[in-house]
Formats: C-alpha cells, structure tokens, sequence
C-alpha cells in the first residue's frame, strides 16, 4: 500500500490523540512527515513521535512543497474561526487534500474513510446517524432500471419480472408510460416518476436495491443537439449523482448504458473491439465516454460495468422509428420506398430484447469479471452497411423501390468486435436482422397507429424539441 506524506496542523490533545491511534493501529498508508504548532514548545512531542520536520503554522506553503505533502490534517480545537478559515483556504490554494478533524471525530475508523466518498456504511459511529445494522445490511434483491419506461427499457422490466425480480423504474415518463401499463399491477413493480438530474429522486430510487441499471438520457445524436447545456447534465451531470448514491448504499453492481457510436467516423477497415480508438462524432457519443470514465474512476463502493450497445432495432412497446431499420421497415409498409443517405456505411445492429438480455446478464454475473469491464453489446454477424439493410428489406418486401445518394447524413461508420462479452459470458443474440424485421411487419400489421411512423411520440427528436419548449 502507497503510504500518504502526511502533515498535521496541532500538536494539543487531539493531534497527540491522533498520531496515537495512528500507532496504535499500525495504519501504514498514513506516513506523519511534518507537524505545524505555533507553540514551539511542542517540537519536543514531535520528536517524541518521530515527525521528520516540525514548523510554525506560517511555514505551511513552504512545507508543504518542499516536503511534497500529500494530505493536511487540521488538529486545531481551541483557535478562532477565522484563523481556522485562513488555513483552511492556504490549504485549498495549495491544491492538497485537506480534512478538519473535530474532537467527536478523532477515531482511528475515521482514517479508514480519508480517502474514500462518503458512505452510509462509514458514517455508522456517527451518532447522529444512529443506523441499525439492518439498516446496513438488509439489501434486498431489487434492480433498479432507470429509464425503465423506454424503448429498451420496458423489455428488461418485463424480463426481470417473468425472472421473479422485485423492479424499481425511476423515469420522467417524457414517452409516456404505456409501454409498462401491462405491468401497473403487478405488486413487484414500482414506478417513480423523477428524473435521473435530480438528487432526491436518485437517492430514493437507489435507497433500497442491489442493482442499478442505468437507461435514461436523451438519447441518439439529433436529440442531444437541440440544447448542449441540457444534454450535458442529463446525459453526464446526473451521471456523477447516480454514481455518488451507489457508493452511499454500495449497491451491488451499476450496469451503465453506453454506445458503439463512440467509436464514431472510424478510419480503420478493420473490427473495432472495446480497446480500439474513440473518435466520437456528436454531443451524444462524447457524454458516453465522459459518463463511461466518471463511472470507472468513482465506482468505489459497487461494481461498475459498461455495455456500449450497437444500434439497436425491433419491435417495442414504446416504438421508435427513428432508428435505421425501424424506419426503413416502416417506410417500406408505408411509402412503399426508403431513401438510404451514404449505403457505405458499416454500423453494427442488435436487437431491443437482445439488449434487455445483456443487461440482465452482466449485472447477474460474477462480479469478479465483469468489474471494471467495458463490454460491446451485438454479434459479429449483424454488421452491416446501411446499403445491405436496404437490399435485406427489399428481399422481405420486395415492392419496396430504394433511393439511394452518395450524400452522408450521418458520418458513423464502424465494424464491431463482439467477442469479449461471448467469451467472458457466453452472451449469444437471439434475433438476427431477418426475424427482428419480420417480427415489426407483424406488428405495425395488427396496430394501423405504428403506421403514423412520423408522428412525434416516435421520435426523441421531435419529443425533446416539444419537451424542452414546455419546459
Ligand atoms: N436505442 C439505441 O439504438 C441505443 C444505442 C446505443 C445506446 N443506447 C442507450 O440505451 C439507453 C436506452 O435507450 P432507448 O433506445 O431505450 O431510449 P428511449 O429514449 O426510448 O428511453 C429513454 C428513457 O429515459 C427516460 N428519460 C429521459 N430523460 C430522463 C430523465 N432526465 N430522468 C429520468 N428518465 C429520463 C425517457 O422517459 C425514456 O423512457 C440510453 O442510455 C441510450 O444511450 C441506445
């Protein structure tokens, strides 16, 4: 273990008190460098600890640097506020961890906590919390899946009821919640009606489960494009909130939703696999990477993982026609045409019910393997150019006429490597893009509603454009 060069401000009764439990506990990672006490007699009790170096309060800058200290201790209980005040504010211009120890607090066990954010599970010798164990320890087997109301998102609530699963969603419900109704009574689901920004509602949500899935955003890249400021703090603000609340109740495991499109305009010919190079194309895919990175480095109380799901298509009971082939399949009924904008392109596609599995899969897993680990959601064989998607419709519906332009609308192009999460896992696709169509021809045949492709409730462009004027 890395020991912290550690300095302590006060050499009175808490700072000796201090250095004592220090000893006491033979905690290593802390190494007593330096003491600071305007009260010169105390060098003798410095020496008798053993610091290297001692010094007056107005040498902190120049201990500090010199000494290369990683972490002040505030030993002072009897000085005025506005002495405290000063050091404390020399201490954040010195840019180093700083903590304000209080005679309440001076116990070894806080040390533990020094380094780490802060948890319900540390906070229990505080008496102000007086938590029960059970309040520690009962963790029930619920998942939480926020954006349990959406396109993926209402299949993995399903799935995880029919596996007996008690399910908590916390949605805005922006599409409505329909495509859960079926469920509404179903006693093992709750609904809260929040959002993912704000803190109470995340807090409450993840209060009680073992699990966190993590669906809502705004999700594809023209939606993400209407209002910057709004999509950075949905998309990857609110993400440091969710990761904070699962540190507090250490959750078992948070599963993050994330996309192959940051992998964007990529250059290479060849399969991109989760250690190729980002090259991210849109406010969307570049929230990914911030949110994927955030989680990573913060996940201190609960495992993290990250699916990056390729684009996914088939039917759902909240539909999107917004997706590739949702849209060519119902155009294809419809307009009894498609117009396909830059065909070269590869994307890789997946299907909503095989996204709801992936989910499910990781955040069941041995946490042993799947900690840490980005995984790419899809198979190998579903990638295709947007070209090939067209030709595969034409075959299903073959009075379907294609017009097809040069011109790019959208510059993603990417082949996708799929093996680490067949390996890892033995995650297999159920759909492959023939029977993903057919399945949606089937539906938009028995509901004439999904005929009305354009209609707003089908696009998050058009919804968000409609939400963000209300609001
Ligand atoms: N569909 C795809 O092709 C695809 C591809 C890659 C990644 N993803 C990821 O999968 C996840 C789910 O996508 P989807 O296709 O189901 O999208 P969706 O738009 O159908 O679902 C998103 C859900 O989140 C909810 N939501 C939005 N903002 C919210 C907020 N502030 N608070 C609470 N809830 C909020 C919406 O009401 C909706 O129910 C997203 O994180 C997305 O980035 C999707």
């Amino acid at each position: 273990m890395e020991s912290t060069r550690t300095l302590i401000i006060g050499l009175g009764q808490l700072g000796c008190q201090l250095i004592n439990d220090v000893d006491k506990h033979s905690v290593e990672k802390f190494d007593l460098v330096c003491a600071l006490d305007d009260d010169k007699s105390k060098k003798k009790v410095a020496d008798t600890f053993g610091f290297i170096d001692f010094g007056s309060t107005n040498e902190l800058e120049t201990k500090v640097e010199e000494l290369k200290i990683d972490y002040v201790i505030l030993a002072i209980t009897n000085a005025s506020a506005r002495f405290l005040n000063d050091i404390i504010y020399r201490c954040l211009k010195l840019e180093v961890k700083t903590r304000y120890v209080t005679d309440e607090h001076a116990k070894i066990d806080e040390f533990e906590y020094f380094n780490t954010p802060i948890t319900k599970k540390n906070l229990k010798n505080l008496k102000e919390f007086k938590l029960s164990e059970n309040d520690l320890d009962e963790k029930e087997g619920a998942v939480l899946v926020t954006g349990g109301a959406g396109y993926i998102g209402n299949h993995l609530v399903r799935d995880l009821l029919n596996d007996g699963y008690e399910v908590i969603v916390l949605d805005s419900f922006i599409f409505g919640n329909s495509a859960l109704s079926d469920l509404r009574d179903d006693p093992r689901l709750k609904l809260i009606n929040g959002s993912i920004e704000n803190i109470r509602d995340v807090f409450n949500s993840v209060e009680n489960v073992r699990y966190v899935i993590a669906l809502a955003a705004i999700v594809g890249d023209p939606a993400c494009s209407l209002d910057a400021k709004n999509t950075m703090i949905i998309n990857y603000e609110s993400t440091k909130i969710l990761v904070e609340a699962c540190n507090y109740y250490g959750v078992e495991k948070l599963v993050f939703a994330s996309s192959c499109s940051v992998y964007g305009a990529s250059l290479e010919g060849s399969y991109l696999d989760e250690e190729s190079t980002l090259n991210p194309v849109s406010l969307y895919a570049r929230t990914r990477i911030f949110s994927e990175k955030y989680i990573l480095d913060n996940a201190i109380n609960f495992s993290p993982s990250i699916l990056r799901l390729s684009t996914v298509f088939g039917f759902s009971k909240r539909m999107r026609f917004d997706l590739v082939v949702n849209l060519f399949t119902v155009k294809a009924i419809v307009d009894k045409s498609i117009e396909i904008f830059g065909g070269n392109q590869w994307r890789p596609f997946v299907h909503c019910k095989d996204v709801a599995k992936a989910f499910k899969t990781v955040a069941l897993a041995d946490e042993n393997i799947v900690r840490g680990q980005i995984y790419n959601v899809g198979d190998e064989s579903l990638n295709f150019t947007i070209d090939q998607v067209g030709d595969l419709l034409k075959t299903i519906l073959p009075q379907t006429s294609i017009k097809s332009t040069g011109d790019i609308d959208d510059p993603r192009n990417y082949k996708v490597k799929f093996n680490k999460i067949k390996n890892d896992l033995g995650f297999k696709t159920d759909y492959d893009l023939e029977s993903g169509i057919k399945e949606m021809i089937q539906e938009i045949y028995k509901n004439k509603s999904l005929e009305n492709y354009q209609d707003q409730i089908y696009s998050n462009l058009l919804t968000f454009k409609e939400f963000n004027l209300k609001n």
